[in-house]
């Protein structure tokens, strides 16, 4: 725990509903809907209660039950301006945008909300929407190169007058962005998050991102990959911030809790959740040394698509503030969330999970000889 900064208070994420079918691939009741007036009701809930960003899918075609979506970037835009504080993160895949294109949206994007734009740039494995769009489909570990180019050319764009580019997949010469991002202290430019967790990913992220995001993990399973990011990041004298996907089900008992996840995964569409099990052979179970996401999925990680039943953010609001905390001692910064019934449960995790956990973290800080930042977390802004 030692290069952990426990002055920095836990960021928290949730993901946005920006798909049809919630987060879990299951028949279960869901009061989430899909549409922006639920999703701009939902943001302006999720600012109240103390989060700080929302993240966006991209998805073009149906998959896994996802049957209707909405594009991420219009509508991460329309939700930024619907909102004062919150920081809305739009997926994007490399292979889909030419990253001059992305950089000079996001600036705009930027002015329009005061400096809340942020990305996350995804690599991608559904193969189809890339073959269906006449796009070339990488090989699994040369997709990744092509990011690491994308992300360095966001980077260069964002902060450098008369950029220039040339790597295996793009050339930018001499190009100069007017206006560049807003001037917000704390940040270079625009904050850049990555979700890809096979090997050659972690190599790419350590090298590239401001933040990794890691898909659903035990301790064991986030500490590996907080050492391989980690490591490469140090070889180039960066670091890096990390994110950790969950999925949150905060109920009276535990009993109550797991009864819950029982019944999400005992309704699962379950040809919804095989098909996806083969699409995502695209992902780290395509590589040399199977490592990545899904490589080692089970049917019920399955269900939630982001295997985010493995953090076992699951009991009562004691037991999971406990359990964040300690993914803060291993040096998670930031908790992405999904949930059943987003509005009222993101509504119910600020105010019972969120206080528990400042709690926690002001006492770890103390017991190491520091003290929390409590005015630099979100929820602390909205209640000053
Ligand atoms: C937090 C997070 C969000 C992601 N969002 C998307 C997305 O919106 N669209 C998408 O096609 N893939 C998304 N992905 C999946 C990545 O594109 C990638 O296929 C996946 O992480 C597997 O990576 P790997 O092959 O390196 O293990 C996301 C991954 C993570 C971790």
């Amino acid at each position: 725990m030692t290069d952990i900064d426990l002055s920095k208070p836990l960021k928290f994420a949730y993901w946005v509903p920006n798909v049809s079918g919630g987060l879990v691939v299951s028949t279960i009741e869901q009061r989430t809907s899909w549409d922006f007036e639920y999703n701009r009701d939902l943001a302006r809930i999720a600012e109240r209660s103390g989060f700080d960003y929302a993240l966006t899918q991209t998805r073009y075609a149906a998959s896994y039950g996802a049957d209707q979506q909405h594009e991420a970037t219009s509508f991460s835009l329309g939700l930024l301006t619907a909102t004062e504080r919150l920081k809305v993160i739009a997926a994007v895949h490399p292979g889909m945008w030419q990253p001059g294109v992305l950089a000079k949206f996001l600036i705009t994007a930027d002015h329009l909300s005061g400096g809340r734009a942020c990305t996350n740039i995804v690599s991608g494995w559904l193969r189809a929407e890339f073959d269906g769009f006449g796009l070339p489909w990488f090989e699994h570990d040369e997709r990744y190169v092509r990011t690491e180019e994308f992300i360095k050319i966001l980077r260069g764009l964002w902060t450098e007058e008369s950029f220039s580019f040339h790597g295996k997949y793009y050339d930018i010469t001499d190009f100069t962005l007017r206006p560049g991002p807003v001037d917000v202290p704390g940040r270079a430019h625009p904050e850049i998050f990555f979700g890809g967790n096979s090997t050659a990913a972690r190599g790419a992220a350590g090298r590239a991102t401001d933040w990794y995001f890691s898909n659903g993990k035990d301790f064991d399973g986030f500490a590996e990959q907080h050492h391989d990011v980690s490591a490469a990041a140090a070889e180039v004298g960066r670091t890096v911030k990390f994110g950790l996907n969950g999925f949150v089900i905060a109920r009276d008992s535990k009993k109550e809790a797991t009864e819950t996840l029982r019944e999400i995964v005992a309704k699962a569409h379950k040809p919804a959740v095989e098909g996806f099990r083969q699409a995502v052979q695209e992902a780290g179970a395509s590589t040399k040394d199977k490592k990545g996401m899904w490589a080692d999925s089970s049917f019920e990680d399955l269900v939630q698509y982001n295997d985010g039943f493995r953090t076992q953010l699951i009991g009562t609001p004691e037991e999971i503030a406990a359990r964040i905390v300690e993914y803060k001692k291993i040096g998670v910064n930031l908790i992405l969330t999904a949930y059943l019934h987003f509005q009222e449960e993101v509504e119910a995790f600020g105010r019972d999970v969120l206080p528990i956990v400042r709690e926690m973290e002001a006492d770890l800080a103390e017991k190491n000889g520091t003290q929390l930042r409590i005015e630099d977390a979100a929820g602390a802004k909205v209640s000053a």
